[in-house]
């Protein structure tokens, strides 16, 4: 979306579920709320997210997160409109989904969904994925998606950008050995911004083999409306994947060694 949002002006709405959620701070920079929730979406913020909703005392191995057994767990961060985290728990039901989003309008629209198809495979969280990511337990997500993080394309607001060394260290210390970071981005600036942070790391490693991987989009892709919309103005989106090495498995080629991810 190249059109940075506002300071967070308006956690009115659903008021217990916003101070249940912690506050922002953090890396969130974004609007909490733009149109007026309808009675039905306001109506499951008291019904059905308190049940979806992670508890403050995550538990050590996240699967038990998940009423259903799953193998894996994966996390979405900043899920906007919803189509991926929906694809994903449709398309992978032997596995359990966090969908972080501070965006109240998008929560109600994945609470609509989930009541709608009776998905069992999603948790949720509505604030700041950052301090999230700081406190779940390390190696136990297959894979964190971050798709179309806000671009903050001004200098001034860089230091606003999901991505940073601090989130990227969270982001390596949650993945299992051999789970997968997905990026995926419209703006250049924000793609070159999040090559670099992860060529100064050894434990997040770029999985690219030739100008088709960041063109190609992840396995189970399905566009969303930001995609849309870069599209129409004639950006594309690059898809960056890395892939989490464990210590020191980095070989001299500066590809992990399979044998020790
Ligand atoms: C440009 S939208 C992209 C939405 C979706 N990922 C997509 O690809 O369509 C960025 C989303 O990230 C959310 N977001 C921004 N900062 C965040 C943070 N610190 N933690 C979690 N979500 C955040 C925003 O509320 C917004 O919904």
């Amino acid at each position: 979306m190249s059109d940075p949002r506002g300071p967070v002006a308006d956690t009115s709405g659903p008021a217990d579920m916003a101070s249940h959620a912690g506050g922002s701070g953090g890396a969130f920079f974004g609007r909490r709320k733009s149109k007026k929730l309808r009675g039905g979406q306001s109506d499951l913020f008291g019904s059905l997210l308190p049940r979806l909703l992670l508890p403050d005392d995550l538990p050590a191995s996240l699967p038990a997160l998940f009423a259903q057994p799953v193998r894996a767990v994966g996390l979405e961060i900043g899920f906007g409109g919803g189509e991926h985290l929906l694809a994903a728990a449709r398309q992978s039901p032997d596995m359990g989904f966090i969908g972080c989003e501070p965006f109240i309008n998008g929560m109600a629209k994945m609470l609509a969904s989930i009541q709608r198809e009776g998905l069992t495979n999603i948790r949720l969280w509505c604030d700041d994925a950052a301090p999230l990511l700081h406190r779940l337990p390390a190696e136990q997500l297959e894979r964190v998606d971050l798709f179309y993080p806000d671009p903050w394309p001004k200098r001034r607001q860089r230091k606003r950008r999901f991505v940073s060394p601090r989130t990227l260290d969270d982001i390596a210390r949650v993945l299992q050995p051999g789970g997968t970071f997905r990026f995926a981005s419209d703006i250049d600036d924000y793609v070159g911004w999040t090559l670099a942070r992860l060529a100064d790391r050894d434990d997040l490693v770029w999985q690219a083999q030739g100008a088709a991987d960041w063109q190609t989009p992840f396995e189970g892709w399905v566009g969303t409306r930001y995609e849309a919309k870069a599209y129409a103005a004639g950006r594309l989106p690059s898809y960056i994947r890395a892939i989490r090495v464990a210590d020191g498995a980095r070989n001299l080629t500066g590809r992990p060694d399979p044998s020790s991810a």
